[in-house]
């Protein structure tokens, strides 16, 4: 099969996308976080041709995809008052919030749970695509399963081509990191199970409680039971081997001169500076823009032949704790303090 690559502005492409997805195909799509791989999520067949594309665990969860918050209803069995406050203030956008869901969602894009992920994307052709194609949409990131997440559409046409009929261009994404998915531990206690945009304090202002999950930061124990399945698996991971470098500026540096070679790269802030002959890559100066850059520069160190990568440790505050995240997941843990 030939991948197709769609551009959002074409309104006749669009279409074909959205028939593509009543036909019970997988098209790339964009969102405000990370690329999706769009299907039908009532359509078991469509949603193990995802489940196909990406190599995912089938216990492995589907966020399922409505363009706007009345629609949750139609799937869920219970959404508590704090919810429809979460959705008034943070929805559409970079949010995903767990329920109880009922019959309409199968239960291989539960992955065998009986909950459901309900999010709005803010990305105005993701919610062009959804009520254009009619249901509610399944979409994991659109990456090879334990890959970097994709944040424009070459990374999608890279990792799927060949695999998926249609990817849609809709350049780079915002965000650059996936939604904050949260549970209800009870109608007023939230639980952070991925940390994103939608952070922690930004939840507090609402008024209630909000717990961080302990396996955000943390190793799950083999065999441990974890809140959410995607907790367990091995993720983001380039092919070069990361390791987290905890440090300021100037010690970083040092550790740089010390650990240099041919094909080990450095990734640090902006205004880090290094000694000429280290390798590096830049990601930002701030949370925001590490999360819009982490995704890409851990592909391009992969372009690079990086076979050895150091990151300089991102602040773990606000958005930054959803960097962290995901660079000690790529990094598998690894984290040396200098
Ligand atoms: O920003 C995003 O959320 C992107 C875009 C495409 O919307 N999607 C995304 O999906 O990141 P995925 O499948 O790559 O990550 C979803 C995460 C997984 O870790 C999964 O285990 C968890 O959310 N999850 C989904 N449904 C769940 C459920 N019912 N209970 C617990 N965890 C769930
Ligand atoms: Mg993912």
């Amino acid at each position: 099969m030939t991948t197709l690559l769609f551009n959002e502005n074409n309104p006749k492409q669009l279409l074909q996308a959205a028939e593509l997805i009543k036909n019970g195909e997988v098209v790339g799509m964009p969102t405000e976080t990370v690329y999706g791989l769009a299907a039908d999520a009532c359509n078991p067949d469509a949603v193990a041709r995802i489940f196909k594309a990406k190599g995912r665990p089938s216990d492995n969860p589907l966020i399922v995809h409505l363009a706007d918050f009345s629609d949750a209803v139609n799937y869920t069995s219970y959404i508590p008052q704090l919810a429809y406050k979460i959705a008034d203030k943070f929805s559409p956008g970079p949010i995903t919030m767990i329920f109880p869901k009922n019959d309409r969602i199968p239960y291989i894009t539960s992955g065998g749970l009986d909950t459901v992920g309900i999010r709005i994307p803010a990305h105005a052709t993701a919610r062009k695509l959804i009520e254009l194609s009619g249901c509610p949409i399944a979409a994991p990131s659109a990456n090879t399963s334990g890959y970097p997440s994709p944040t424009e559409a070459s990374h999608v046409m890279l990792d799927m081509n060949g695999k998926i009929p249609a990817v849609i261009d809709g350049g780079k994404c915002q965000c650059g990191v996936e939604s904050t998915v949260i549970s209800f531990d009870d109608d007023n206690t939230v639980r952070i199970l991925r940390p994103g945009f939608v952070t922690k304090e930004d939840l507090l202002t609402l008024g209630c409680e909000v717990i961080v999950d302990n396996a955000i930061l943390n190793e799950v124990a083999e065999g441990e039971k974890v809140s959410s399945p995607g907790m367990k698996y091995t993720h983001y991971s380039p092919a070069a081997k990361v390791t987290l470098v905890e440090g300021d500026s100037e010690s970083f540096s040092a550790f740089a001169n010390k650990n240099k070679s041919e094909d080990t790269y450095f990734l640090i802030f902006d205004n880090d500076i290094l000694d000429n002959d280290c390798n590096f890559l830049t990601y930002g100066s701030n949370s925001t823009q590490q999360a819009h850059n982490i995704f890409s520069c851990l592909r391009r160190l992969d372009e690079l032949g990086a076979k050895k990568v150091y990151v300089r440790v991102p602040d773990k505050n606000g958005v930054g704790l959803a960097v962290y995240n995901r660079l000690i997941r790529a990094a598998g843990f690894e984290v040396i303090k200098i």
